[in-house]
């Protein structure tokens, strides 16, 4: 099998040309690494679990963790998330610019739930820097993008950075100089007219001044929150057969009621799988089962998410 770091990477220098092709790109569900006022961020169509997938594949993380939205207005934005009067202030406030605000998902909003790691908020932020809003403006598609880094790597703020940990994993990175704020955005959640700090950043407590509290909204910090989202259901791991009463998610040879991946794609697999544990969980069965899945590359976050899923229920 081809892996992606048989990828030539090419670095190109922010124009209407490299935009167009980066724009391209990501119409066909790769990711392309593009500067934005904090960092540069590895952007793919927000909207295709497939281009997520091939996010953190590229990043080789081993986990899923849920990825900002970038969008080019507040209009788009509101076609994926419940604005109520103290985010949209917020956001009219400091947008563009380095803030992200997490807020209730809208049940009608077109992102893929790898996106948001099938989370029922979703984190959007409108990015200051002209390249990222050429490319959400070329690509016509919200951007899901995390830092341009391996896992485990420090964010980048030159393209070199990028190159340096991405190279042969990514077609493409549109180079716009070092990138001016050079922390991560700050991250706000709100909800029930009360607002939150989820991660320290360009924007202080002191610029934002709204009242946070520590209690509330009742969404985790991002470390925390995957935990918090187990199953009803109990599930069972490397089941070959469903049990009586099961749901069997099937991966490769193992069929099951419904699959994974049926030709053993960690990409399709990973792309599917909150879709399917939302399903298992629908379903009429009492319990849910899960095929064995192979535990390198990809397959290492996805193998993370079941066994936080099998984990008895925090309550
Ligand atoms: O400045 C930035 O924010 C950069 C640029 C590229 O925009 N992006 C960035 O993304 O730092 P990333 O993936 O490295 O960090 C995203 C953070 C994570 O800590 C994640 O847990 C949190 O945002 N996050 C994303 N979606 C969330 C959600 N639905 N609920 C709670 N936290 C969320
Ligand atoms: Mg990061």
């Amino acid at each position: 099998m081809a892996t992606k770091s048989d990828l030539d990477t090419e670095v190109r220098p922010v124009d209407a040309a490299s935009i167009d092709a980066a724009a391209r790109l990501i119409g066909q569900g790769l990711p392309v690494a593009v500067p934005t006022e904090t960092v540069y961020g590895l952007a793919a169509d927000a909207t295709n679990a497939t281009a997520v997938a091939r996010i953190y594949e590229a990043k080789q993380r081993p986990s899923f963790n849920p990825l900002i939205i970038h969008v080019p207005t507040l209009a788009e934005a509101e076609r994926h998330a419940e604005f109520d009067a103290l985010a949209r202030s917020l956001a009219e406030r400091f947008w563009p610019g380095p803030l992200t605000l997490v807020l209730p998902r809208r049940a009608d909003s077109p992102l893929a739930s790898l996106a948001t790691a099938g989370l029922p908020n979703v984190a959007l932020r409108i990015p200051a820097h002209s390249a990222m809003q050429a490319l959400l403006r070329a690509a016509a598609l919200p951007l899901a993008a995390p830092s341009a880094n391996a896992s485990g790597r420090i964010s980048p703020t030159r393209a070199g950075h990028v190159l340096a940990s991405l190279r042969g994993r990514i077609p493409l990175i549109l180079d716009g100089g070092p990138t001016t704020v050079g922390i991560e955005s700050t991250i706000v959640a709100i909800s029930g007219g009360r607002a939150r700090l989820l991660r320290a950043g360009p924007i202080s407590p002191e610029d934002l001044a709204i009242p946070l509290d520590d209690a509330g909204p009742d969404i985790e910090a991002p470390g925390q929150l995957l935990s918090h989202y187990a199953p009803l259901k109990s599930l069972r791991l490397d089941a070959t057969e469903a049990g009586k009463d099961e749901w069997l998610i099937g991966y490769g040879d193992v069929q099951g009621h419904a699959s994974l991946s049926p030709r053993g794609s960690l990409v399709e697999a990973a792309a599917r799988l909150f879709d399917l544990l939302h399903e298992a969980e629908a379903n009429s069965r009492a319990s849910i089962a899960v095929a064995p899945v192979p535990d390198r590359g990809l397959g290492k976050a996805i193998n993370d998410r079941l066994r936080r899923a099998a984990a008895p229920r925090k309550s």
